[in-house]
């Protein structure tokens, strides 16, 4: 008897916490209502289940109680019922996947006049690419990833030339127009999802996944990474930028193409250095956030992953071994060339090897360097109380 009033209160208690939870989905931005119908179906199909199996299962306990006298029979087979229950239970199961069949079926299959983007996921940052004037994109390879060719793109093929690049982890979108998002990944198993859309698919290591959407509400919105990646899981994080037609094409012309980007790697930038720091500085704060640096390092002097950088420069780190360094160009330098070779205590050893031109590796460690102090006065603050 109290097994059956338990079981009652637990279906109670869920339907009352599905009907009065506060934790309902965001507001939709996109065409795919399909996507929140399916999961409705979903809910409700096994919603009826939950309670129709429970509410059995009580009456049961109830109705075939323990009572002097009598005794079960035994019935191994019931053949009217068992055809009951598996025609029952393939109705059910039938209900439950072919809408997100035929949803899925249209996920994928992308309206002949979609916007294409290319999303690219790497530990743990986002880059995009359009295929800029001639609509094709570049043939890309993992031999030709690096410091400079992030994406891959081959420097031989020609509709590569003109693919219009972001480095960075915000990406703008005409509001109303059908959107084809390509998506590959440099290193492990990510996930590019932006819930007001609806639209999320992995990104998988050699293979490029698909699926397409149309905004159907201007505003900003944050993409996540839906694939435990590594530590810096949690801290992946792009934006999309949805907005009008004409705001969206003064954005996208200013994109840099993948022949500009090629032709200024090899020359020094002379201008940004004899300038003095300053733009440097500035260069480095922009590698930061396009390498997915500020994923695990914050600059407001909080612990993330990584050390954070306010202060860092000019301070003694104790290594993992016990042994202390002073943070100084140097180490900066040979730590981020090289981040296995020392550990540095408290924090785990994962970070990354990132690719970095000679100038970009100037570039950062500047931008570290201004956020600290310089090592009289570190010394100093060392000894006051924290
Ligand atoms: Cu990328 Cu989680």
């Amino acid at each position: 008897m109290i097994m059956a009033v338990a079981l009652l209160l637990i279906v109670l208690g869920s339907v009352l916490f599905h009907v009065f939870n506060p934790w309902w989905t965001t507001p939709l931005a996109s065409n795919w209502q399909l996507m929140d119908d399916t999961l409705t179906i979903t809910l409700v199909i096994t919603g009826i289940f939950f309670v129709a199996i429970n509410v059995f299962v009580a009456y049961m306990l109830v109705r075939f109680r323990h009572r002097e006298g009598h005794r079960a029979a035994h019935e191994p087979e019931n053949r009217k019922l068992e055809r009951w229950l598996i025609g029952g239970t393939t109705v059910g199961i039938m209900a439950l996947l072919a809408p997100g069949l035929v949803v899925y079926a249209n996920y994928v299959r992308e309206p002949h006049d979609a916007l294409v983007l290319e999303v690219l996921a790497q530990q743990w940052q986002w880059r995009f690419r359009f295929p800029g004037e001639d609509g094709k994109l570049g043939a890309t390879d993992a031999r030709f990833v690096s410091a400079t060719n992030p994406f891959g793109i081959d420097p031989a093929d020609p509709p590569g030339q003109d693919d219009l690049l972001i480095a960075a982890n915000e990406v703008h979108l005409p509001l109303g127009k059908p959107v084809l998002v390509l998506m590959r990944s440099n290193d492990v198993l990510h996930d590019f999802f932006v819930p007001n859309f609806r639209a999320r698919m992995n990104t998988v290591p050699g293979q490029v996944s698909r699926f397409w959407f149309t905004p159907t509400v201007a505003g900003r919105y944050e993409a996540l990474c839906a694939q435990l990646c590594g530590v810096g899981h949690p801290n992946m994080r792009g934006y999309v930028v949805v907005e009008d037609p004409a705001n969206y094409k003064s954005w996208y012309a200013a994109l840099p193409t993948f022949a500009k980007s090629q032709a200024k790697a090899p020359e020094p930038p002379a201008g940004a250095v004899a300038a003095g720091g300053g733009t440097r500085v500035e260069q480095g704060r922009a590698l930061a956030d396009a390498k997915g640096c500020v994923a695990c390092h914050t600059i407001d002097g909080s612990p993330r992953v990584g050390p954070t950088w306010k202060g860092l420069h000019g301070k003694t780190e104790t290594m993992a071994d016990g042994s202390t360094a002073l943070v100084d160009e140097a180490y900066l330098r040979s730590f981020i060339r090289d981040p296995q070779a020392r550990h540095v205590k408290g924090f785990p050893p994962v970070m990354p090897k990132i690719e970095l031109s000679d100038e970009e590796l100037a570039a950062l460690v500047a931008y570290i360097q201004s956020l600290g102090s310089p090592p009289a006065q570190a010394a100093a603050e060392q000894k006051a109380p924290r």
